[in-house]
């Protein structure tokens, strides 16, 4: 299996999202690292421990950044609750968080096993960058980064900025002009992942625990996106992205150059993505199109493994 550390801000598709990677044999999580971002950094830290607990896993988790590098703090508790896991009975963590930072974490494993190890971040970049600036050496050592943010086109959180590039646009601007191999799963693929009411209730039919938890969060992120955007249900950001690395197939790629917008403005925290290829070489590779069927049979069928 393929070497990972999921790194994300849960956040209810975080939550999602790692029970998927947790779920999926194509995968060995080797460490779950918080870093603020929906909630603040002790609510997200916490959520990891809860989500490993539902997940059955014995994986270590570690905090990371509590705010981004440059900007002030943005949250999203509005879409994710105060809690950032808006669900009656979750379990207790059943391991504490380890003492390392992740930062730390994530420059010693990839040095340990360079070219092979992929990360899956779901929430601003911030521990990426951190790990970056102090470890110079580690972006020509990740196999791959995976990311869940920007968009080709219009933001969610901004008209121009999606929330994870928003959130920390300076990190973000480190890992896309680190020369690391970079995958974005975007707002311009993510929106068309919708958890619709049929779907919420294909994951609670599922009967475990897992499918029951999911759907209670789905059903409160439903609400928002109702209200919101007018859709169906809320969009499967996060898991579309764990989805990416185990079946990229699922989705249709570009090779584009990317640039993240810092200056503050109408535009700041943007993603300007040079689709029609005019400019500079491309600096990552662009989910341009996605089999949404497909990916939610993936999902529901994952998460029915789980207990
Ligand atoms: C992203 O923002 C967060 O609220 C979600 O968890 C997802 O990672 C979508 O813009
Ligand atoms: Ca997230």
């Amino acid at each position: 299996p393929l070497p990972v550390i999921l790194d994300g801000d849960p956040g209810l598709d975080d939550a999602v999202a790692w029970l998927l990677a947790l779920a999926s044999p194509e995968l060995d999580v080797l460490g779950v690292t918080a870093v603020h971002g929906n909630v603040g950094l002790p609510l997200t830290l916490k959520n990891a421990g809860v989500t490993l607990a539902l997940a059955g896993a014995s994986v270590p988790y570690f905090a990371g950044a509590d705010r981004p590098l440059v900007r002030g703090a943005l949250t999203a508790a509005s879409v994710h609750g105060d809690s950032g896991l808006p669900a009656e009975n979750l379990p207790e963590a059943t391991h504490p968080p380890e003492a390392e930072h992740a930062a730390h974490f994530i420059i010693r494993t990839v040095r340990e096993r360079p070219h092979e190890i992929t990360l899956l971040p779901t929430g601003p970049l911030t521990n990426l960058a951190l790990a970056f600036r102090l470890a110079p050496d580690l972006p020509a050592k990740v196999r791959e980064v995976v990311w869940m943010g920007g968009s080709t086109a219009q933001g969610n959180r901004t008209p121009a900025a999606e929330f994870n590039a928003l959130a920390d646009p300076h990190a973000a601007r480190v890992v896309f002009e680190s020369g690391v191999p970079l995958r974005m799963v975007g707002l311009n693929v993510t929106m068309r992942c919708i958890a619709t009411p049929e779907r919420v209730q294909a994951l609670r039919d599922l009967g475990n625990r897992a499918g029951a938890v999911s759907a209670e969060l789905l059903t409160f992120y439903a609400e928002v996106y109702r209200k919101r955007y007018g859709l169906s249900g809320g969009a499967l950001h996060d898991p579309l992205a764990v989805a990416a690395v185990i079946r990229p197939e699922l989705l249709d790629w570009q090779d584009m150059r990317v640039d993240v917008e810092i200056q503050e403005g109408l535009n700041f925290g943007r993603t300007v993505c040079d689709l029609y290829g005019g400019g500079a070489q491309a600096n990552a590779r662009v989910a341009v199109g996605v089999d949404d069927e497909a990916f939610f049979a993936l999902l529901l069928e994952r998460l029915g493994r789980l207990g």
